[in-house]
């Protein structure tokens, strides 16, 4: 009988719920003992490792976070942390690790594996930032978020002539304000990837107003070379020659929380069966995620320490459907 453990690390996102489920009850319906670690690499670090039964997973599948905690643990980046890491899961007789986490925490899968672990990667972060996956878990779910911001927003901002900023989570990349952008549209939006300046922000808000919009939204992406609080002071400053008035929102992490939607159940429940699946075929070293449609596994030399590109030919198009 086969023994695995899983683990979820980094920022949490919705969805991850369903990924250990999968996980766990994939695991057992093969017959094999499936344990669950506390904590993320902290607590594998710490040993905190217990077995999970189907009832352990019983209800999760609709909450947002994650049941196992997740942690950022700077220890797991040092040889000594990742050697007491293998040690805690060689005294379990555990052969096999799924690790459901962004960047940071595929990095540090792929160091486990090197040293000989069985380790399958699940791609799970709210910033879509993970090369080797199209789609990462919670990035869905984040998005909704983000967008039912800026719908409210819209309101009180047509109330008030006012102009809006809000920033968006997504470490450094643009994808959730160029899509939330796109999906809410904003009349602008600023990505770390287009460096853009305040002159140029305020000239786009400008001609919405000149083209008698009501409102005129801008999305910025955290990572952006101008964030929130820099723009909002621009535009505290330049307030009398703008002629409009801007108020400043930041969403930060209440964009990771809530319920999880059906695209993140779904996806994370399809990764969370095709890690154990490839377990169980014998493949390992590889990151499980979406690709044209499919679930893939792409191994982990080809994914850590690459960037994942975005498509900027999407912020042209909401450009052009600024009317
Ligand atoms: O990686 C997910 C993420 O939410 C990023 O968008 C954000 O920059 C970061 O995590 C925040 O990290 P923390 O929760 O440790 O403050």
């Amino acid at each position: 009988m086969k023994r695995i453990a899983v683990l979820t690390s980094g920022g949490d996102a919705p969805g991850m719920n369903a990924a250990i489920r999968a996980v766990v009850r994939s695991g057992l319906s093969r017959g094999w003992e499936v344990f669950g670690v506390q904590h993320g690499y902290a607590g594998l670090v710490g040993g905190e490792i217990r077995n999970l039964s189907a009832r352990d997973v019983g209800g999760i599948i609709q909450q947002g976070g994650t049941m196992l905690g997740s942690a950022r643990a700077p220890e797991f980046k040092t040889i000594e942390g990742r050697t007491k890491a293998l040690r805690h899961l060689h005294q379990h007789d555990i052969s096999g690790l799924v690790v459901i986490g962004g960047n940071g925490s595929q990095t540090g899968a792929h160091a486990l594996s090197q040293m000989g672990l069985e380790v399958v990667g699940v791609a799970s972060t709210i910033d879509n930032d993970l090369y080797g996956s199209e789609m990462t878990i919670g990035v869905d779910t984040a998005l909704n978020i983000a967008l039912e911001a800026i719908d409210r927003l819209k309101n009180t901002a047509s109330s008030h002539q006012r102009a809006f900023l809000l920033e968006v989570m997504g470490r450094d990349c643009g994808y959730l304000a160029l899509m939330s952008g796109i999906a809410g549209g904003a009349e602008s939006i600023v990505i770390p990837e287009v460096p853009t300046e305040p002159e140029t922000i305020a000239q786009e808000l400008r001609s919405a107003y000149e083209r008698g919009k009501a409102h005129a939204i801008v999305v910025v992406a955290e990572g952006a070379k101008y964030n929130a609080e820099a723009l909002a002071n621009y535009f505290k400053e330049h307030r009398e020659e703008l002629g409009f008035e801007l108020r400043a929102a930041t969403l930060g992490h209440i964009q990771r929380g809530g319920l999880p939607g059906a695209f993140d159940r779904i996806l994370a429940t399809r990764f969370g069966a095709a890690a154990v699946a490839a377990l169980d075929r014998g493949e390992h070293g590889v990151l499980v995620g979406l690709n044209k449609g499919a679930i893939t596994t792409t191994p982990y030399a080809e994914v850590t320490g690459k960037k994942k590109p975005l498509d900027l030919g999407l912020l042209e198009l909401a450009k052009q459907l600024d009317g």
